[in-house]
């Protein structure tokens, strides 16, 4: 029985694109039932609804300061698709305890460093400016400190000479988008962090490390 999973956006919408293709395969163990996004105007809403997906925005500004009335309009359009699983995939929004406590234990995000490295924005220019020779992405548990929470799987991509920003974002973005959906397949059978590692490992075109839970 495939897992029904709902990814919350507030951009690009890569990583939710990832995931879309990924669930297309018949043996993936999730479906993408439902994209939610809080920004009217994201790129990634069209990605979302050329792949046939429910797109609901949810704009933050119509709540005004409210942020929980928000984010129970979020968790109300999740109940409503029956979903089982959210994915943060670029949502960029701080969330409050009442959607983290709502879906604990159920909700993964994706962040473009090796946690605990680097926790919030900037991850890539802070990675640079620290010398770092290994950087990557973390695909974790949602809690209520943000970046924080049991890690699921992670990909390290080598930092090298003459790197940019743009370009260590390039690199990480091409491990992000095999990473999220190995792990939300791991996650979704039942074996959070198990198939994620060999995955990426395997899929990549670097001499990355690659290293699970
Ligand atoms: C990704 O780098 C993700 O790790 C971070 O936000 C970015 C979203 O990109 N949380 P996209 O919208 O998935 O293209």
């Amino acid at each position: 029985m495939k897992r029904r999973v709902g990814v919350l956006i507030s951009g690009r919408g890569s990583n939710m694109a990832a995931l879309l293709y990924a669930a297309r395969a018949p043996n993936y163990p999730a479906d993408i039932v439902l994209a939610v996004c809080n920004q009217p105007h994201a790129p990634g809403i069209a990605l979302a609804a050329e792949a046939g997906v429910a797109v609901t925005v949810i704009d933050h500004r119509r709540f005004g300061k409210d942020r929980a009335a928000h984010e129970a309009a979020i968790d109300a359009a999740l109940r409503e698709a029956r979903v089982e699983i959210v994915c943060l995939a670029g949502y960029m929004r701080l969330l409050t305890p009442f959607l983290v406590t709502a879906w604990r234990g159920h909700m993964l995000n994706i962040h473009p460093s090796l946690l605990p490295a680097f926790p919030g924005l900037h991850t890539h220019a802070r990675a640079l400016a620290a010398g770092v020779k290994l950087h990557g992405c973390t695909v974790h548990l949602v809690t209520d400190t943000v970046d924080e929470g049991p890690i699921l799987a992670q990909a390290a991509v080598p930092v090298l000479p003459g790197d940019t920003e743009a370009s260590l974002a390039a690199r990480v973005l091409m491990q992000e988008h095999r990473l999220f959906p190995a792990a939300l397949a791991a996650f979704a059978a039942g074996r959070p962090g198990a198939a994620a590692s060999a995955d990426a490992a395997l899929a990549n075109p670097l001499p990355i490390a690659a290293a699970v839970e």
